[in-house]
């Protein structure tokens, strides 16, 4: 059976980042038919409009690998009650230029992580917000805020919260489900070409 490839992007660089566990936990809980993948935005050099004619080659790599996916999912940290610069940096770089953003039409999930008790929700909706005009369809339900994140980790930095595990395989679940009916077409296609085991966009 094909997987569906699934970019998850940090909206943290932090070394102990809580959102970057989040993320790794993630790709243990993932099931079979879905392949995730960190897409890493911390080397990306700052956007700035007077390159879009002659871009640095980090922003075209960064562009071409987010259309190889068939889903985006963000999983943000809240700084001042939105998304930390870092993040909003890859969001623009991909963007852009004009006419031509990589994001389009591509589902996207979004999870918050906060070491507060409201789980980001702030930065979350920011972020949905900026999806909207990125014409990027939206996971509606479940919801993804994971808050008290320093209580839900052992000493390896293994997520160890049943509650917060069995909530993300659900949240998997659905996101994966849900993605699938975007691409399914394609997936019909490539399952009747026996000489084709690629996934199709
Ligand atoms: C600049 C800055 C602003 C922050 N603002 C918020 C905030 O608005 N809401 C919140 O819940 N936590 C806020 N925090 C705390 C973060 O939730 C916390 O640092 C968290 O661990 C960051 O995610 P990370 O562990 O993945 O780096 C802020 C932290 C920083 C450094």
């Amino acid at each position: 059976m094909n997987s569906i490839k699934i970019a998850l992007i940090i909206g943290s660089l932090r070394k102990e980042s809580f959102n970057r566990k989040i993320a790794n936990a993630l790709i243990k809980l993932a099931p079979k038919s879905c392949e995730l993948e960190i897409l890493e935005i911390g080397e990306l050099s700052f956007y700035n409009q007077d390159f879009d004619e002659n871009p640095p080659k980090d922003w075209i790599k960064f562009r071409e690998k987010i259309k190889t996916h068939d889903g985006i999912l963000f999983i943000t940290p809240e700084y001042n009650r939105s998304i930390p610069g870092v993040l909003k940096n890859a969001i623009d770089i991909a963007s852009r230029p004009y006419g031509k953003s990589a994001w389009d039409g591509i589902p996207a999930g979004v999870i918050s992580v906060s070491i507060g008790a409201i789980g980001g929700f702030g930065a979350n909706h920011h972020l949905r917000q900026t999806l909207v005009f990125l014409n990027m369809p939206v996971l509606q339900q479940p919801e993804a805020y994971i808050g008290e994140a320093a209580k839900l980790f052992d000493l390896k930095n293994e997520l160890s919260n049943t509650s917060t595990k069995d909530f993300l395989t659900k949240f998997l679940d659905s996101y994966s489900d849900w993605v699938l009916k975007f691409v399914e077409p394609s997936f019909l296609k490539s399952e009747s070409d026996s000489t084709s085991t690629q996934h199709l966009q």
